[in-house]
Protein backbone atom coordinates (compact mmCIF):
# COMPACT_ATOMS: atom_id res chain seq x y z
CA UNK A 1 0.00 0.00 0.00
CA UNK A 2 1.51 3.12 -0.75
CA UNK A 3 -0.89 6.05 -0.03
CA UNK A 4 0.38 8.10 2.38
CA UNK A 5 3.80 6.54 2.01
CA UNK A 6 7.13 8.68 2.23
CA UNK A 7 9.93 8.84 -0.49
CA UNK A 8 13.35 9.47 0.76
CA UNK A 9 15.32 6.51 -0.51
CA UNK A 10 14.79 4.00 -3.40
CA UNK A 11 14.88 1.51 -0.69
CA UNK A 12 11.65 2.70 1.02
CA UNK A 13 9.76 0.62 -1.85
CA UNK A 14 9.75 -2.95 -1.98
CA UNK A 15 10.53 -4.22 -5.73
CA UNK A 16 6.93 -4.95 -5.70
CA UNK A 17 5.60 -1.63 -5.14
CA UNK A 18 8.24 -0.15 -7.59
CA UNK A 19 6.89 -2.28 -10.61
CA UNK A 20 3.30 -0.64 -9.12
CA UNK A 21 4.76 2.31 -10.09
CA UNK A 22 5.99 1.89 -13.05
CA UNK A 23 3.21 -0.06 -14.13
CA UNK A 24 0.91 2.74 -13.42
CA UNK A 25 3.33 5.37 -14.83
CA UNK A 26 3.30 3.00 -18.33
CA UNK A 27 -0.16 3.29 -18.62
CA UNK A 28 -0.12 7.13 -17.90
CA UNK A 29 1.72 6.88 -20.64
CA UNK A 30 -0.74 4.73 -23.17
CA UNK A 31 -3.76 7.14 -22.35
CA UNK A 32 -2.76 10.60 -21.00
CA UNK A 33 -6.09 11.66 -21.52
CA UNK A 34 -7.69 9.48 -18.77
CA UNK A 35 -5.91 11.04 -15.70
CA UNK A 36 -5.81 14.33 -16.41
CA UNK A 37 -8.80 14.96 -13.39
CA UNK A 38 -7.15 12.34 -11.19
CA UNK A 39 -5.74 14.90 -8.61
CA UNK A 40 -8.52 17.80 -8.66
CA UNK A 41 -8.42 19.81 -5.88
CA UNK A 42 -4.89 18.43 -4.60
CA UNK A 43 -2.52 21.00 -3.31
CA UNK A 44 1.41 19.74 -3.95
CA UNK A 45 3.88 21.39 -1.56
CA UNK A 46 7.17 21.85 -3.90
CA UNK A 47 9.73 23.33 -1.85
CA UNK A 48 13.09 23.46 -3.15
CA UNK A 49 15.94 25.06 -0.86
CA UNK A 50 18.23 24.36 -2.99
CA UNK A 51 17.91 25.50 -7.12
CA UNK A 52 16.48 22.77 -9.74
CA UNK A 53 15.00 23.12 -13.29
CA UNK A 54 14.42 19.28 -13.95
CA UNK A 55 13.04 18.18 -10.84
CA UNK A 56 11.21 20.97 -9.98
CA UNK A 57 9.44 21.75 -13.26
CA UNK A 58 8.96 17.77 -13.86
CA UNK A 59 7.12 17.77 -10.46
CA UNK A 60 5.16 21.14 -10.99
CA UNK A 61 4.26 19.29 -15.02
CA UNK A 62 3.23 15.82 -12.99
CA UNK A 63 1.01 17.49 -10.77
CA UNK A 64 -0.92 20.32 -13.30
CA UNK A 65 -1.20 17.05 -15.99
CA UNK A 66 -2.91 15.26 -12.79
CA UNK A 67 -5.75 18.45 -12.28
CA UNK A 68 -3.67 19.33 -8.92
CA UNK A 69 -2.49 22.67 -8.52
CA UNK A 70 1.05 23.67 -6.71
CA UNK A 71 2.41 26.36 -4.32
CA UNK A 72 5.85 26.48 -2.86
CA UNK A 73 9.23 28.18 -3.48
CA UNK A 74 12.49 27.78 -5.93
CA UNK A 75 15.20 29.33 -3.42
CA UNK A 76 15.07 29.39 0.21
CA UNK A 77 15.84 32.87 0.39
CA UNK A 78 12.09 33.66 -0.44
CA UNK A 79 10.99 31.78 2.39
CA UNK A 80 11.01 32.48 6.24
CA UNK A 81 13.65 30.39 6.50
CA UNK A 82 15.28 33.57 5.63
CA UNK A 83 14.51 34.33 9.42
CA UNK A 84 15.72 31.79 10.47
CA UNK A 85 12.95 29.50 10.93
CA UNK A 86 13.46 25.71 11.06
CA UNK A 87 12.99 23.15 8.59
CA UNK A 88 10.92 21.10 10.71
CA UNK A 89 8.19 23.87 10.90
CA UNK A 90 8.58 25.29 7.78
CA UNK A 91 7.50 21.57 6.78
CA UNK A 92 4.94 21.34 9.25
CA UNK A 93 3.50 24.70 8.09
CA UNK A 94 3.36 24.05 4.65
CA UNK A 95 1.93 20.52 5.71
CA UNK A 96 -1.61 22.45 7.07
CA UNK A 97 -1.77 23.64 3.66
CA UNK A 98 -1.07 20.79 1.10
CA UNK A 99 -1.43 17.45 0.49
CA UNK A 100 1.76 16.40 -0.63
CA UNK A 101 5.27 17.85 -0.33
CA UNK A 102 8.26 17.86 -2.62
CA UNK A 103 11.69 19.34 -0.88
CA UNK A 104 15.22 19.54 -2.50
CA UNK A 105 17.48 20.74 0.28
CA UNK A 106 21.37 21.13 0.05
CA UNK A 107 22.27 19.04 3.51
CA UNK A 108 21.94 15.27 3.22
CA UNK A 109 19.77 13.65 5.40
CA UNK A 110 17.88 17.06 5.94
CA UNK A 111 14.62 14.88 4.94
CA UNK A 112 14.52 12.20 7.58
CA UNK A 113 14.63 15.42 10.09
CA UNK A 114 11.58 16.53 8.07
CA UNK A 115 9.59 13.66 7.77
CA UNK A 116 9.26 13.43 11.48
CA UNK A 117 6.48 16.29 12.09
CA UNK A 118 5.21 16.10 8.39
CA UNK A 119 1.67 14.60 8.60
CA UNK A 120 1.39 14.47 4.89
CA UNK A 121 3.60 12.38 2.32
CA UNK A 122 7.09 13.78 1.97
CA UNK A 123 8.99 12.82 -1.09
CA UNK A 124 12.44 13.60 -1.53
CA UNK A 125 14.00 15.51 -4.31
CA UNK A 126 17.93 15.27 -3.78
CA UNK A 127 19.76 15.30 -0.11
CA UNK A 128 22.92 17.34 -0.89
CA UNK A 129 25.49 14.58 -2.57
CA UNK A 130 23.08 11.97 -0.55
CA UNK A 131 20.50 10.60 -2.75
CA UNK A 132 17.84 11.42 -5.52
CA UNK A 133 15.16 8.73 -5.05
CA UNK A 134 12.86 9.78 -8.10
CA UNK A 135 15.61 10.24 -10.55
CA UNK A 136 16.30 6.63 -9.78
CA UNK A 137 12.48 5.83 -10.30
CA UNK A 138 13.08 7.90 -13.56
CA UNK A 139 15.90 5.67 -14.72
CA UNK A 140 14.68 2.65 -13.61
CA UNK A 141 11.23 3.50 -16.14
CA UNK A 142 13.52 4.43 -18.97
CA UNK A 143 15.76 1.18 -18.49
CA UNK A 144 12.66 -0.90 -18.17
CA UNK A 145 11.16 0.44 -21.41
CA UNK A 146 14.78 -0.12 -22.75
CA UNK A 147 15.95 -2.99 -22.17
CA UNK A 148 12.19 -4.96 -20.96
CA UNK A 149 14.06 -5.80 -17.35
CA UNK A 150 16.33 -4.71 -14.38
CA UNK A 151 18.40 -8.27 -14.70
CA UNK A 152 21.61 -9.42 -16.41
CA UNK A 153 22.38 -5.90 -17.46
CA UNK A 154 25.87 -4.48 -17.27
CA UNK A 155 25.67 -1.13 -15.88
CA UNK A 156 28.54 1.91 -16.01
CA UNK A 157 28.33 5.01 -14.05
CA UNK A 158 30.69 7.69 -15.39
CA UNK A 159 31.52 11.29 -14.13
CA UNK A 160 31.59 12.12 -10.50
CA UNK A 161 30.86 9.05 -8.13
CA UNK A 162 31.46 11.27 -5.11
CA UNK A 163 29.09 13.72 -5.25
CA UNK A 164 26.73 12.44 -7.72
CA UNK A 165 24.05 11.76 -5.68
CA UNK A 166 21.98 10.15 -8.80
CA UNK A 167 24.40 7.44 -9.06
CA UNK A 168 24.38 6.65 -5.71
CA UNK A 169 20.67 5.92 -5.25
CA UNK A 170 20.87 4.01 -8.58
CA UNK A 171 23.68 2.04 -7.43
CA UNK A 172 21.25 1.24 -4.55
CA UNK A 173 18.57 0.06 -6.66
CA UNK A 174 20.02 -1.63 -9.28
CA UNK A 175 21.90 -3.92 -6.78
CA UNK A 176 18.66 -5.17 -5.45
CA UNK A 177 17.61 -6.78 -9.32
CA UNK A 178 19.75 -10.29 -9.75
CA UNK A 179 22.75 -10.46 -12.44
CA UNK A 180 23.56 -6.79 -12.66
CA UNK A 181 27.31 -5.71 -12.83
CA UNK A 182 28.33 -2.55 -12.51
CA UNK A 183 31.61 -0.70 -13.76
CA UNK A 184 32.81 2.64 -11.87
CA UNK A 185 34.31 4.90 -14.13
CA UNK A 186 35.52 7.90 -12.57
CA UNK A 187 39.08 9.52 -11.36
CA UNK A 188 40.34 8.42 -8.34
CA UNK A 189 39.62 11.71 -6.18
CA UNK A 190 35.69 11.08 -7.67
CA UNK A 191 35.39 7.50 -6.57
CA UNK A 192 32.27 5.68 -5.28
CA UNK A 193 31.78 6.65 -1.51
CA UNK A 194 33.47 3.27 -0.04
CA UNK A 195 29.82 2.82 2.23
CA UNK A 196 27.94 2.08 -0.73
CA UNK A 197 30.17 0.29 -2.26
CA UNK A 198 29.88 -1.75 0.88
CA UNK A 199 25.89 -1.58 1.99
CA UNK A 200 24.53 -1.97 -2.29
CA UNK A 201 27.31 -3.93 -3.62
CA UNK A 202 29.98 -5.98 -1.23
CA UNK A 203 27.11 -7.25 0.97
CA UNK A 204 25.37 -8.95 -1.67
CA UNK A 205 28.21 -10.08 -3.86
CA UNK A 206 27.58 -8.55 -6.55
CA UNK A 207 30.54 -7.99 -9.28
CA UNK A 208 32.24 -4.71 -9.77
CA UNK A 209 35.02 -2.77 -11.76
CA UNK A 210 36.74 0.12 -10.83
CA UNK A 211 38.09 2.06 -14.15
CA UNK A 212 39.93 5.41 -14.75
CA UNK A 213 39.37 4.82 -18.54
CA UNK A 214 35.71 4.46 -20.33
CA UNK A 215 37.67 3.60 -24.02
CA UNK A 216 38.59 0.62 -21.94
CA UNK A 217 35.27 -0.92 -21.00
CA UNK A 218 32.70 0.98 -23.42
CA UNK A 219 32.57 -2.07 -25.65
CA UNK A 220 31.18 -4.17 -22.79
CA UNK A 221 28.32 -2.19 -21.53
CA UNK A 222 24.59 -2.48 -21.77
CA UNK A 223 24.12 1.16 -20.15
CA UNK A 224 26.43 3.77 -19.77
CA UNK A 225 25.45 6.53 -17.37
CA UNK A 226 26.90 9.75 -17.68
CA UNK A 227 27.09 12.26 -14.67
CA UNK A 228 28.43 16.04 -14.06
CA UNK A 229 31.13 16.90 -12.06
CA UNK A 230 29.59 18.73 -9.22
CA UNK A 231 31.05 21.92 -9.07
CA UNK A 232 28.20 23.17 -6.23
CA UNK A 233 30.08 20.08 -3.53
CA UNK A 234 33.41 21.02 -4.13
CA UNK A 235 35.64 21.98 -1.20
CA UNK A 236 38.36 24.18 -3.72
CA UNK A 237 37.74 25.57 -7.02
CA UNK A 238 41.27 24.10 -8.51
CA UNK A 239 40.19 20.75 -8.04
CA UNK A 240 37.33 21.47 -9.47
CA UNK A 241 38.80 22.58 -12.43
CA UNK A 242 41.71 20.09 -12.83
CA UNK A 243 38.99 17.01 -12.42
CA UNK A 244 35.61 18.79 -14.25
CA UNK A 245 36.61 17.62 -18.22
CA UNK A 246 37.68 14.14 -17.15
CA UNK A 247 35.33 12.64 -19.39
CA UNK A 248 33.82 14.22 -22.82
CA UNK A 249 31.63 11.58 -24.95
CA UNK A 250 31.84 12.21 -28.59
CA UNK A 251 31.02 10.07 -31.36
CA UNK A 252 34.70 8.37 -31.52
CA UNK A 253 34.38 7.27 -27.85
CA UNK A 254 31.20 5.70 -28.83
CA UNK A 255 31.53 3.77 -31.99
CA UNK A 256 32.74 0.68 -29.99
CA UNK A 257 30.14 0.52 -28.04
CA UNK A 258 27.01 -2.39 -28.47
CA UNK A 259 24.90 -0.83 -30.96
CA UNK A 260 21.73 -1.29 -28.27
CA UNK A 261 23.46 0.55 -25.20
CA UNK A 262 21.88 3.12 -24.06
CA UNK A 263 23.45 6.39 -23.26
CA UNK A 264 21.60 7.81 -19.82
CA UNK A 265 22.21 11.73 -17.83
CA UNK A 266 20.58 12.93 -15.33
CA UNK A 267 20.48 16.69 -16.65
CA UNK A 268 22.13 19.28 -16.92
CA UNK A 269 25.04 18.14 -19.05
CA UNK A 270 27.96 20.73 -18.77
CA UNK A 271 30.80 19.30 -21.10
CA UNK A 272 30.51 15.62 -20.34
CA UNK A 273 28.62 14.78 -23.42
CA UNK A 274 28.87 16.30 -26.80
CA UNK A 275 25.99 17.76 -28.44
CA UNK A 276 26.87 15.20 -31.27
CA UNK A 277 26.42 12.19 -29.71
CA UNK A 278 22.52 13.47 -29.24
CA UNK A 279 21.69 12.21 -32.84
CA UNK A 280 22.92 9.10 -31.96
CA UNK A 281 20.17 6.14 -31.38
CA UNK A 282 21.54 5.31 -28.11
CA UNK A 283 21.17 8.52 -26.77
CA UNK A 284 18.17 8.04 -24.48
CA UNK A 285 18.70 11.29 -22.19
CA UNK A 286 15.85 13.48 -23.41
CA UNK A 287 12.96 10.63 -23.98
CA UNK A 288 14.75 9.65 -19.70
CA UNK A 289 13.76 13.14 -19.00
CA UNK A 290 10.00 12.92 -19.98
CA UNK A 291 9.83 9.51 -18.29
CA UNK A 292 10.71 11.15 -15.12
CA UNK A 293 7.53 13.66 -15.35
CA UNK A 294 5.49 10.26 -16.23
CA UNK A 295 6.94 8.62 -13.36
CA UNK A 296 6.49 11.40 -11.08
CA UNK A 297 2.61 11.68 -12.21
CA UNK A 298 2.60 7.44 -11.42
CA UNK A 299 4.35 8.70 -7.71
CA UNK A 300 2.35 11.62 -6.84
CA UNK A 301 -1.13 9.69 -7.55
CA UNK A 302 -0.18 6.65 -5.63
CA UNK A 303 1.38 8.53 -2.47
CA UNK A 304 -1.93 10.20 -2.76
CA UNK A 305 -4.20 7.30 -2.85
CA UNK A 306 -6.61 8.56 -6.23
CA UNK A 307 -5.48 5.74 -7.79
C1 LIG B 1 20.74 15.94 -10.82
C2 LIG B 1 20.76 16.44 -9.40
O1 LIG B 1 20.15 17.45 -9.08
O2 LIG B 1 21.38 15.76 -8.60
N1 LIG B 1 19.87 16.63 -11.65
C3 LIG B 1 18.55 16.30 -11.70
O3 LIG B 1 17.88 16.17 -10.69
N2 LIG B 1 18.01 16.04 -12.89
C4 LIG B 1 22.08 15.81 -11.41
C5 LIG B 1 22.98 17.01 -11.40
O4 LIG B 1 22.63 18.09 -10.92
O5 LIG B 1 24.09 16.84 -11.91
Amino acid sequence: MLKNRNLIQPSDFSLEELTEIFDFADEIIKKPEDYTHICDGKLLGSLFFEPSTRTRLSFESAMNRLGGRVVGFSESSSSSVAKGESLSDTIRTVACYTDIIVMRHPKEGAPTHAIDRCPVPLINAGDGGHEHPTQTLTDLLTIRNAKGSFNNLKIGLCGDLKFGRTVHSLVNAMSRYDGNEFYFISPEELKMPRYIVEKSLKSRDITYHEVEKLEDIIDQLDILYMTRVQKERFFNEADYVRLKDSYILDKEKISPAKKDMIILHPLPRVTEIKIEVDDDDRAWYFKQAKYGMYVRMSLISKLLGVK
